[in-house]
């Protein structure tokens, strides 16, 4: 069975750090549309001049191109064995495109990540990212100075995490993307977590709401209650 996971919370709450920990225990692509997107800036195709200044304010991008994106990622082989969305999807668009992509395919695992706003603020303005590897730094690093530990690079901001743009980024979470936990909660499949943790700790409760999710999907393929 395909392991076919969504991350969702607000910005700060984890989302790309458990992500990244589940694609590797499980070997399993990270698709992460915010990653994808500053790779785009970062380039500068197309999609990244129409998104920079998009993101730069904390706002959306439209539900179209990011929905594009996810598809032509979603379709390559490596996410055939299964996925981690980690910031997609945002809107109920979003996620209703995203049920009709997956037709056919093994049921999605939805965890969402529950973090109180003062902290999320605290996280995103101490956030640090290596300009080389992309490594991600936080307050629960220790010996952080300016520079990464894995790869010598130089540690920066990024662009959206100051916080005029957080604030904003977080009353577009509220209006946009919250009404998703109402989307995906009756599901038998959707887990709520505690990402008020050490990263550890997080890691471990999600962990045991993967087992216990693909537990209800594993014997037949088949999930156990309403048909996702
Ligand atoms: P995106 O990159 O997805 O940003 P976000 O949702 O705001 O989330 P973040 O990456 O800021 O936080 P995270 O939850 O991943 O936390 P992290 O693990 O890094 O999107 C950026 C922009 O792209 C959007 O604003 C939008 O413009 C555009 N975009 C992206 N997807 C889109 C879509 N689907 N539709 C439309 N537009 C889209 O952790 C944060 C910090 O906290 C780190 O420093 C980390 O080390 C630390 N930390 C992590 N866990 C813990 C813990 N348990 N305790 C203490 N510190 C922790």
């Amino acid at each position: 069975m395909a392991l076919n996971l969504i991350i969702m919370g607000p910005p700060g709450a984890g989302k790309g750090t458990q992500a990244e920990l589940l694609a590797r225990a499980h070997g399993i692509p990270k698709v992460s549309t915010g990653d994808m997107l500053r790779e785009a800036v970062q380039a500068g195709t197309e999609l990244g001049r129409r998104a920079k200044a998009i993101m730069d304010a904390g706002s959306l991008v439209g539900d179209d191109i990011v929905i594009g994106v996810v598809q032509e990622r979603l379709d390559r082989p490596d996410a055939r064995r299964g996925f981690v969305l980690d910031g997609f999807p945002r809107t109920v668009p979003q996620a209703r495109a995203l049920d009709a992509m997956l037709t056919g395919r093994d049921p999605l695992i939805v965890l969402n990540i529950v973090v109180p706003d003062a902290e999320l603020v605290r996280r995103l303005l101490a956030r640090r990212v290596c300009e080389g590897c992309g490594a991600v730094y936080g307050t629960t690093d220790t010996n952080v100075a300016d520079r990464c530990r894995r790869c010598g690079g130089v540690l920066t901001q990024r662009s959206d995490d100051n916080e005029e743009v957080v604030r904003e980024r977080l009353r577009v979470y509220e209006r946009e993307t919250r009404p998703l936990v109402e989307y995906y909660q009756d599901r038998p499949t959707f887990r709520p977590i505690d990402g008020a943790q050490v990263p550890e700790n997080v890691a471990r409760a999600v962990a045991a709401a993967v087992d216990s999710a693909a537990g209800l999907t594993a014997d037949d393929g088949t999930p156990v209650g309403r048909d996702i």
